[in-house]
């Protein structure tokens, strides 16, 4: 393997090797081949403020010592076992997970990934609750593994495949643009509310389970006003669902104050699932439960590379950091004064149409006159931030939303340097 191939020789073998649908973000893609705590670097060496941490992911920045030291000795002693086998890591990650999950979660299975998170949660919820039918949200993005396509809400992310039978979407608490134009609070929850029909008039009467963000990620930040969650989990609740907390975007502090984001909510899940920034960027995925529903459990299930030692180590590892720096509080200050900056560059653009979002997910949504999406200007937005050096990301069912995600470790000046590009980029429009 060549370690000194340049951009355009990266980006031709892309072309040639990889499938099209593998996207890249930029008109001219941006090929890295270094990471070092919040900045990226390019082939030719170009530094980058990485604002988006590989979709939420590297949260500790960029090859943070201390989870690098620990995995690089876990490497040396041991690699791979499967599940077949118990190991140190596996067994310890899973008690660091009842301890600092909330309620009664404490049963857990790992996996390499959200999609198989997700797909192991719905797995467990139908096994316990012996129901087929499952609600999922509409603008939600559960992974690419038919089923997870299945509970995805978005049409651009559902390839063939994702007909999965037995998945409704209910409507999003995505009050920027409420699917039934009302407002809240005085719409009374009118979204949650009509779980209750969605049940009644298309299912058996019984649903095996509710999976829902606590604020849908690649949804564009979609934040669900307060009580959403209460109604929405109490009618699953009546008609026998197991209620799924998709934290793989909204865990291990990111929303700030709390550990996990439906802890904003006022409701205690059956099952929670994670991935991305569980182990700074080692491929994992979890999947927590109570031990009522974990004795549905039975029956075979093996995971030739979930659990193993390494991505256990470096998730503890991440995890404890998390702990040890109090980050969960500091997110909360640091996302507060964030949020601030970015209401005062709402007031100045007319574009911003909304800023939302908790602690360091913050979402921009950029529109036109009236709110109409308006996508290419966040393509321009892009290119232009990626000629200053900052790298940010985007979603939303339309692409018209920035999604803005630093380290969790992140200091005011950067938070500085990132408006001051913001502001400039958006000057240019
Ligand atoms: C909320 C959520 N769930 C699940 C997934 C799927 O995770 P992965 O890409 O690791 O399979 C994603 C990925 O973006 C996600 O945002």
């Amino acid at each position: 393997m060549t370690n000194n191939l340049n951009s355009s020789q990266i980006k031709s073998k892309h072309d040639e090797y990889m499938l099209p649908c593998v996207v890249n973000y930029y008109q001219e893609p941006l090929a890295l081949t270094k990471g070092e705590g919040k900045y990226v670097y390019d082939a030719e060496g170009n530094q980058y403020l990485d604002f988006f941490c590989g979709i939420l992911t590297t949260m500790l920045g960029h090859s943070h010592p201390e989870v690098n030291r620990r995995t690089k000795e876990q490497i040396d002693k041991l690699q791979h076992v499967s599940t077949l086998f118990q190991t140190i890591p596996m067994v310890e990650l899973a008690e660091k997970m009842a301890n600092i999950t909330p309620g009664g979660l404490k049963k857990s299975f790992f996996t390499n990934s959200g999609t198989e998170a997700d797909e192991t949660a719905v797995m467990i919820a139908k096994k316990h609750t012996g129901c087929d039918d499952v609600i999922a949200l509409r603008h939600a993005y559960s992974g690419r593994s038919s089923l997870a396509m299945s509970l995805t809400g978005h049409s651009s992310w559902r390839q063939p495949g994702a007909s999965i039978p037995g998945i409704r979407h209910a409507l999003s608490p995505y009050c920027y643009r409420c699917p039934m134009h009302l407002k809240y609070p005085g719409c009374e929850l009118a979204c949650a509310k009509d779980i209750e029909e969605l049940i009644l008039t298309s299912t058996s009467g019984r649903v095996a389970c509710f999976l829902a963000e606590p604020i849908q990620g690649v949804g564009g930040f979609i934040t669900p006003p307060k009580g959403y969650f209460e109604t929405a989990v109490e009618i699953i609740r009546k008609y026998g669902g197991l209620f799924i907390a998709d934290e793989v975007q909204t865990g291990f502090g990111r929303t700030g104050g709390k550990m996990f984001g439906i802890e904003h909510w006022n409701v205690q899940p059956d099952i929670m699932t994670f991935a991305k920034g569980f182990a700074n960027g080692f491929p994992i995925g979890g999947t927590i439960t109570t031990d009522e529903v974990a004795k549905s459990m039975t029956g075979l299930s093996i995971s030739t590379f979930g659990g193993n030692p390494v991505s256990c180590t470096a998730a503890m590892a991440t995890v404890e950091v998390v702990e040890k720096e109090n980050l969960v509080q500091h997110v909360a200050e640091i996302g507060n004064y964030f949020f601030d900056k970015m209401f005062e560059l709402q007031s100045k653009y007319p574009f911003i149409g909304d800023v939302r979002g908790k602690g360091l997910m913050i979402g921009v949504e950029v529109v036109k006159e009236n709110k109409e999406p308006d996508p290419s200007t966040v393509l321009k937005i892009f290119e232009l931030t990626k000629e200053k050096k900052l790298l940010i990301g985007k979603g939303g069912l339309y692409g018209n939303v920035l999604r803005i995600t630093p380290p969790l470790n992140i200091q005011k000046n950067d938070i500085d340097d990132a408006v001051m590009i913001l502001d400039k980029v958006f000057g240019k429009l």
